[in-house]
């Protein structure tokens, strides 16, 4: 049967990248009951330079907002990265299994490296973590936006060549990737880019946790072009193609009812129409983040909860590992 395994970094707030690329496949995954497993990737953020009080604030933050999209503790695991350490343990000995002119290749890599100045080992190591978080689970399948392909290829190089050297041990993992295109939200203030957190223009991304009338501002000013009619062309009309795709998901219509639907508007109404549709699908969720928020005693309960599940496999699989390395004393 499968399994499902996917991360996402405490960055506080989801954005509506995370939330329709990422956030939302794991519900309907939970909802059609398959076997799921979600970590808040702690230990990869701090690879880039980090403010520590900021960082369990924003632990909290994601955790309330994962239940607030739906995320079911009961049902699906749902733990911090750091309070299961075979993580790290594992990292260590893929470490040995990679070299460095193929982490040194990942497009993430190059873009955040070129962000400091002396580059940490911890952001050359990040997807060796990644392919860890994978691989301790023996995923089968990890849904994730399309930013990730890369670091997914890479797990899927590091169970082959794992299995190779030390015997059959994890299942091949496959991204899980649409085509349709949640997996791509593109920033509003520049539509060749993805959005992102780190986007210098913070009218850029739209985060769950923004009040309507920012959220309204943003799509207003969002960058389109000359021509003022409602047409998807992601390549020739980004931009506007962005609203259209964002206007689709969180309405749930595909993308032609969505354009026919706006034959009569010009840009300035399509995007008062966009803004409604987003503030409507994201308001019942804001709501509940700060419930979720307000009660940190049931949140620690939750991820508490969720590490004790997730370490009984871990340590499983670590057992096995050491084995077939031939590492300790036991076995
Ligand atoms: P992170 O925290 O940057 O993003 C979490 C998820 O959101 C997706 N995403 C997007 N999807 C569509 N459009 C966008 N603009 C957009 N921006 C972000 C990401 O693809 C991701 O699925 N390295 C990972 C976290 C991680 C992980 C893992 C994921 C750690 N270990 C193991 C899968 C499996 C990351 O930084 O995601």
């Amino acid at each position: 049967s499968r399994k499902i395994f996917s991360g996402i970094q405490p960055t506080g707030s989801l954005h509506l990248g995370n939330y329709l690329g990422a956030v939302r496949k794991w519900t309907h995954l939970q909802k059609a009951r398959e076997n799921v497993t979600l970590c808040i990737v702690d230990m990869h953020s701090i690879t880039m330079p980090h403010n520590p009080p900021m960082l369990r604030e924003n632990i909290f933050m994601m955790a309330a907002t994962l239940l607030a999209c739906g995320v079911d503790p009961a049902q699906s695991t749902l733990f911090v990265q750091s309070g299961v350490m075979e993580h790290a343990e594992l990292n260590w000995i893929l470490s040995s299994l990679t070299t460095m002119p193929r982490l040194a290749q990942l497009p993430q890599f190059k873009e955040k490296s070129r962000r400091v100045k002396d580059v940490p080992l911890g952001l050359y190591v990040y997807p060796v973590l990644q392919a860890a978080d994978i691989m301790l689970y023996k995923a089968t399948h990890v849904p994730v936006g399309a930013d990730q392909l890369q670091h997914i290829q890479l797990a899927q190089h590091l169970i082959r060549a794992f299995n190779t050297r030390y015997g059959e041990m994890f299942p091949e993992c496959s991204p899980m990737i649409e085509e349709n295109d949640a997996s791509r939200v593109l920033s509003l203030r520049e539509p060749s880019k993805k959005m992102s957190k780190s986007d210098q223009d913070p009218r850029g991304t739209i985060n769950l946790s923004d009040s309507p009338e920012l959220i309204r501002e943003k799509i207003k000013k969002a960058v389109t072009d000359f021509t003022s009619d409602i047409t998807y062309s992601p390549s020739m009309r980004p931009g506007v193609s962005n609203l259209v795709n964002i206007h689709s998901h969180v309405t749930d219509e595909s993308i032609a009812t969505v354009v026919e639907e706006a034959k009569l508007l010009d840009t300035a109404k399509y995007k008062e129409r966009v803004a409604d549709a987003v503030i409507e699908h994201l308001r019942p969720i804001r709501e509940k983040i700060n419930m979720h928020l307000a009660n940190e005693r049931e949140l620690c309960y939750v991820l508490e909860m969720g590490a004790e599940k997730a370490r009984k496999v871990a340590q499983h699989t670590m057992s096995e590992v050491k084995q077939r390395l031939g590492l300790g004393i036991s076995g």
